[in-house]
């Protein structure tokens, strides 16, 4: 249970004690708050994290990001508690997309296979082929016979620039992330006039309209990977600022400018993500919940699709 910010408390130093008594690994994602991401074990991208997670020796996998990717490591580690500091941190994409419906979205389309994004639940998940994340769908797709029909879901955006990219018709199911898709093309455009020599790097969720401005499109750990090889000072960032934090560290000395959303909101930070704390992970770790409990038949229906993109990546 959590019992409010302890002023007296030394967080990092608690968790890092924690982790040894546990036998514990943190396993981050890009868009946590900073100190999140210092006091983890490993920080990556989806698929980054759901490799990291197949092939921990530790005992307990504390996952500081959203509930999909907490689920995964469950669903790879049946016999370890993986803990998630917020059960709440969910996310546009996979509540978007309710296996019920999407069940009645696959029957259209018998002879199609369902290829998914990993943001999804785990329901979604059985009822997929292949799952994917941003850094393998292009590869995944291209070793599926030019012959044989798609079903991909739940990202649209994410769909278009990969049907873009391969040539491969898709039927996509309608979905977007709430905070890909209101980065504002104005005020981007404003920004490049700002800074002349700014490139821009966008997540493939974002609409096309900013894809079309992008220098770099890529999962979280390309654009951070683009950022610090690039000989260019100034960057525009078009996907959630969280990832700024790695740049800065890697890249000291450049300008990273997060992209603005449409309206004068923060909304270009994941409320999901953000959901997770330091002093929840704390908590989660001392009273070791809440952690990610799934059915056994489910994870089982789940476990396929995970295993194949791992074998495909
Ligand atoms: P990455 O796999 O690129 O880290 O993306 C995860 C995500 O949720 C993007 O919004
Ligand atoms: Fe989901 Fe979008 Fe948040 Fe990523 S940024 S976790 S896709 S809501």
């Amino acid at each position: 249970m959590t019992t409010g910010l302890d002023l007296d408390l030394d967080y990092a130093q608690e968790i890092g004690a924690l982790k040894k008594q546990l036998n514990a690994v943190i396993l981050a994602h890009y868009y946590q708050e900073s100190e999140i991401q210092d006091v983890a074990d490993f920080i990556g991208d989806s698929l980054q994290l759901s490799q990291q997670a197949a092939k921990t020796n530790a005992e307990v996998i504390v996952f500081a990001g959203v509930h999909f990717m907490a689920e995964v490591a469950k669903i790879l580690n049946p016999g370890k508690q993986v803990l998630l500091p917020d059960l709440k941190a969910g996310c546009s994409l996979a509540e978007g997309c309710p296996a019920d419906l999407f069940a009645l979205f696959k029957k259209k389309y018998p002879n199609h296979i369902v290829i998914s994004y990993i943001n999804c639940s785990a329901a979604v998940k059985a009822l997929s082929d292949i799952i994917c994340t941003s850094s393998n769908a292009e590869k995944i797709i291209r070793q599926i016979p030019a012959e044989q029909g798609i079903i991909f879901a739940p990202d649209q955006n994410l769909g278009r620039f990969l049907i873009r990219k391969t040539g491969r018709e898709m039927v996509l199911w309608p979905g977007s992330c709430q905070v890909h898709a209101i980065f504002s093309e104005k005020k981007i455009m404003q920004l490049k006039v700002q800074h002349p020599g700014a490139l821009v790097l966008a997540h493939p969720e974002c609409e096309e309209s900013i894809l079309k401005m992008a220098d770099h499109i890529g999962s979280t750990t390309s654009i951070l990977k683009f950022a610090v090889s690039s000989p260019a000072k100034e960057f525009i960032i078009a996907t959630e600022p969280g990832i700024i934090h790695q740049m800065e560290k890697e890249a000291p000395g450049k300008v990273f400018i997060p992209a603005p959303p449409d309206s004068n909101c923060a909304c270009n930070e994941c409320p999901h993500m953000k959901l997770n704390t330091m002093e929840k992970l704390y908590e989660a770790m001392k009273n070791r919940t809440p952690e990610i409990i799934i059915e056994e038949a489910l994870r089982f229906r789940a476990l396929q699709p995970i295993e194949r993109m791992l074998a495909m990546s």
